[in-house]
């Protein structure tokens, strides 16, 4: 491991410097460590983000956040976790195209005082990823604390482009997060009351140099809950040029930006001839869609109070202050960037997830497919070099950022639509609008089928993966002929229904199948064997109390899977 630009004194030096004379504080800069062996140390400290206030934190070779690890596509690489929080932890590289045991989901636990030491090649494209705790259960209590860090995924063909890359100086990487402060200025460990917001861990408000040229930022939302609608002051135009796993095409412009919880964005701003002048990164909370939270969320009719004090409000979130160019500058944002060959959906696997709450006013208690995370439990298998199509539907009340691990993905449509452009690039992580919003999403697991270890899917709320919105699935090895295939095309009508749901398998099967329906606690309520005739049925029933249910039916030799919502 070498230190990269910044050596640990200066580190020091940021951190302890954050107040400078003037009363300004300073976004401090993460410290970078490249090379292709890294030590990452978690631990407790405390942070002084309040003046003469010593918060608990948690960080990596420090006490809050982490070192940015700079790491080169097709390189191997080995990562030493040294555990000592005196608690069960896991690092996850969230966004790397991993194997499973390498992710650093729940099922790659670090026990107390113990080192883990990954190694894995970098299958990645050029963009920004980051890394956090994944104990099972516990994903929230670590992160709020502080635990994150970045990771730059450098390529040749990111190199090739004429793009700022001087890291902390035009090529700077940015952490939002809203947290909650108990009155004595430490961290509650819930996320629904958020009543801050943090940049680079200091307090929002402070100041970052930036020079008069064409700068990009790294940003990524790194809260547990809350999202945000980036813009600057005076509608400056800035130019979204990377999402979660790779670059996009060509340059978005934009003046305004919404980030999910584990969402980033690269941009460029271009602050050429700009020098002596100052400008501000807002908060644009007012302008977010309704039900995404940070936002407005939606009327609950029961007067339900759990918005933060800064939800629906705009506000500064730091303060750029332009600095003389230097010596080389990037003076313009190029017209293209790469070629992105989306997959193709042709001939791909449908599969269905349904978001739900329970009851289905609930802003807290979610569900995936009716189910909740259990760790001994696979929810489905994915063949390996088979394309699928996931389609991915809200019924609740608030916007959730769905997360995959071990791949990114394509975003295919948004509410039946063509996708934003920003979102046409490599995704892991994206938002299912509230009130019936849905998304279509087109994977591929090329590499990595593990019959034992899943890969985990779930929403990045942190306290709503933690209660169980979160699935996992196994990537098996090519088709071996005479597996059992799981079909998520499982459609009902009418839907929502009340007494009788009709279905159709789309086979000509007639035969009796035998078919269970669990309700949004995932307890089996109702197991029938029905009679499908050239691949059609219905199930009755009953006294089925209203909700939403999942129902499996075995037809064939196949498993089909699907959601009906029962008034
Ligand atoms: Cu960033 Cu499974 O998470
Ligand atoms: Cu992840
Ligand atoms: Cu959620």
């Amino acid at each position: 491991m070498k230190f990269n630009f910044f050596r640990p004194i200066t580190l020091a030096f940021l951190l302890f410097s954050a107040a400078t004379s003037s009363g300004q504080t300073t976004v401090p800069i993460p410290y970078a460590l490249d090379g292709t062996t890294f030590d990452l140390t978690v631990q407790h400290g405390t942070s002084e983000i309040f003046p003469g206030i010593k918060t608990n934190t948690i960080g990596y070779n420090g006490s809050q956040l982490g070192p940015t690890l700079i790491l080169k596509k097709g390189e191997t690489v080995t990562l030493n976790v040294h555990n000592q929080l005196g608690d069960t932890t896991t690092v996850h590289w969230h966004g790397l195209h991993v194997a499973p045991h390498n992710d650093g989901s729940p099922h790659n636990p670090i026990l107390p005082g113990e080192t883990w030491s990954p190694s894995f090649e970098v299958k990645d494209h050029a963009a920004t990823y980051w890394y956090h705790p994944h104990p099972h259960g516990k994903t929230l209590n670590q992160v709020v604390k502080g635990a994150a860090g970045f990771i730059i995924v450098r390529d040749d063909e990111e190199a090739a482009l004429q793009l700022p890359r001087t890291y902390g100086v035009d090529d700077v990487p940015l952490v939002f997060q809203w947290k909650t402060f108990g009155t004595d200025k430490q961290i509650v460990e819930m996320d629904e009351l958020d009543n801050e917001v943090l940049v680079n861990g200091v307090l929002r408000g402070a100041t970052l140099n930036l020079p008069a040229q064409v700068v990009r930022l790294r940003l990524l939302n790194g809260s547990s809950h809350r999202y945000f609608d980036f813009g600057l002051s005076n509608n400056l135009i800035f130019n979204q040029i990377g999402s979660d796993g790779g670059l996009l095409d060509a340059p978005v412009s934009m003046s305004k930006l919404i980030l999910s919880p584990g969402e980033r964005a690269e941009i460029l701003v271009d602050l050429t001839g700009k020098e002596g002048q100052s400008l501000t990164l807002k908060q644009f909370g007012s302008l977010l869609p309704q039900g995404y939270p940070g936002g407005m969320m939606m009327n609950m009719g029961g007067g339900n109070n759990m918005m933060g004090p800064l939800d629906d409000t705009d506000f500064d979130l730091m303060t750029i202050s332009v600095t003389a160019p230097t010596a080389n500058p990037v003076t313009n944002i190029p017209a293209t960037l790469i070629a992105n060959a989306p997959l193709s959906q042709t001939g791909a696997t449908p599969r269905s997830l349904a978001m739900t709450a329970q009851p289905m006013m609930s802003m807290t208690n979610f569900y995936l497919n009716g189910l909740k995370f259990d760790m001994e439990n696979i929810n489905f298998t994915v063949e390996q070099g088979k394309t699928e199509v996931w389609t991915l539907t809200n019924q609740t009340m608030m916007a959730h950022p769905f997360h995959l691990h071990g791949n990114s993905f394509w975003v295919v449509s948004v509410g039946g639509s063509t996708p934003a452009t920003n979102l046409l690039g490599r995704k892991d992580v994206i938002t299912v609008p509230p009130m019936n919003g849905s998304v279509k999403i087109v994977v591929r697991y090329d590499d990595f089928s593990d019959s034992d270890i899943p890969y985990m899917y779930h929403c990045h709320i942190l306290s709503h993966e933690d209660n169980g919105m979160m699935g996992q699935f196994i990537v098996k090895a090519a088709a071996s002929g005479t597996v059992e295939k799981v079909e998520n095309n499982l459609h009902f009508y009418p839907n929502p229904v009340s007494e009788t749901v009709f279905f159709n398998l789309n086979n000509s099967l007639t035969e009796s199948a035998f078919c269970n329906v669990y309700n949004a606690l995932g307890q089996l309520v109702l197991q029938q064997t029905i009679l499908i005739s050239k691949g059609c049925g219905n199930i009755e029933l009953g006294k089925l109390p209203i909700g939403s249910y999942a129902v499996q039916i075995q037809s064939g030799g196949k498993t089909y899977t699907g959601i009906f919502v029962k008034q």
